[in-house]
C-alpha cells in the first residue's frame, strides 16, 4: 500500500518571519494527523530555521528547486549537498521551472539523479499545457517528460501530475480526467521499470487543489495525494486538505 503524501509548494511567498509563523500555525494540526506524509516546501532562505522549528514534529520538508552540481562555480544556486542537511524532498521539473526559467528535459533528469544521489527524494512534475491538451497529446507529452532514460523509480521519486492550466488557475483537472491520466502515467513506468516498482510510486495531482476539491481526487484509486500551491500557505485551509486526505485515504 502506497502511503498517502500532500505537499504544500509555497512557491516565491512568505518571507522569513511569515515563514515562521505560518509553521507556527500549522504544525500542532498537522501534527494531529496521521497515515498522511505531510511535507511543507518554503523558499530556501526559510529552510534551517524551520527544520529547527520542526524538531520532534511529523512534518517533512521539501526545497523548490535546486541545482544538479555538488559544489562549484555557480553563483547564486542551491546544491544537493546543501539540501541533503536541511530537507527530505525537493520538487523538481515545476512547469514554473520549465517555463520561465527555460529548464529542459535535460537539466530535469540530472536533477532527478542528483537529487536521489545525495538521499533526497525528488517529487518531479509533469504536465501538459492547455494547447497540448486541447491538441489531444496529453499522453505524448507526458511520455516525452518522463521517458530520460535512467530515472530510477524504485529510489523514492515522487511523481506530481500537474496540468499546466490548472496551475494557479482556479480551474483544477475533474478528478476522473486526472485518475486516468495518473494511470497512464503508472502504467508507463510499468513498462519501464517494471508493475512491482510502479505500483510502488507515488503519483500525485497538483493544480487548483482546496479544501472544496481535494476529497474528490483523493478517493480516486490511482491518486496518491496532492500537490498544494495557493492553498498551501493558508493554515486552516492546509490542515483540512491533509486531514481529508488522511480521512479518506490513511495508511493504518
Ligand atoms: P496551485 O499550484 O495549487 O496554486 O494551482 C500547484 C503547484 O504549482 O504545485
Amino acid at each position: 500500500m502506497r502511503m498517502p503524501l500532500v505537499a504544500g509548494n509555497w512557491k516565491m511567498n512568505t518571507t522569513l518571519n511569515e515563514a515562521i509563523a505560518l509553521v507556527k500555525k500549522m504544525r500542532p494540526g498537522l501534527d494531529q494527523i496521521e497515515g498522511v506524509e505531510k511535507v511543507i516546501c518554503p523558499p530556501f532562505i526559510s529552510l534551517a530555521p524551520i527544520k529547527e522549528l520542526l524538531k520532534g514534529s511529523s512534518i517533512k520538508l521539501g526545497a523548490q528547486n535546486m541545482y544538479f552540481e555538488e559544489k562549484g562555480a555557480y553563483t547564486g544556486e542551491i546544491s544537493p549537498l546543501m539540501l541533503a542537511e536541511l530537507c527530505q524532498f525537493v520538487i523538481v521539473g515545476h512547469s514554473e521551472r520549465r517555463h520561465y526559467f527555460k529548464e529542459t528535459g535535460e537539466i530535469i533528469e540530472k536533477k532527478v539523479k542528483a537529487a536521489l544521489k545525495f538521499g533526497l527524494k525528488p517529487i518531479l512534475c509533469i504536465g501538459e499545457t492547455l494547447e497540448e491538451n486541447e491538441a489531444g497529446k496529453t499522453e505524448e507529452v507526458l511520455a516525452k517528460q518522463l521517458s530520460s532514460a535512467g530515472i530510477n523509480y524504485a529510489g523514492g521519486l515522487v511523481l506530481a501530475y500537474e496540468p499546466v492550466w490548472a496551475i494557479g488557475t482556479g480551474r483544477a483537472a475533474s478528478s476522473r480526467q486526472a485518475n486516468e491520466t495518473i494511470a497512464f502515467i503508472r502504467q508507463f513506468v510499468s513498462k519501464q521499470s517494471g508493475k512491482e516498482t510502479a505500483q510502488g510510486v507515488r503519483i500525485l495531482y497538483g493544480g487548483s487543489v482546496t479544501a472544496d476539491n481535494i476529497a474528490e481526487f483523493i478517493n480516486q484509486p490511482e491518486i496518491d495525494g496532492a500537490l498544494v500551491g495557493g492553498a498551501s500557505i493558508k493554515a486552516d485551509e492546509f490542515i483540512s486538505i491533509v486531514k481529508q486526505a488522511s480521512d479518506i485515504k490513511r495508511v493504518r
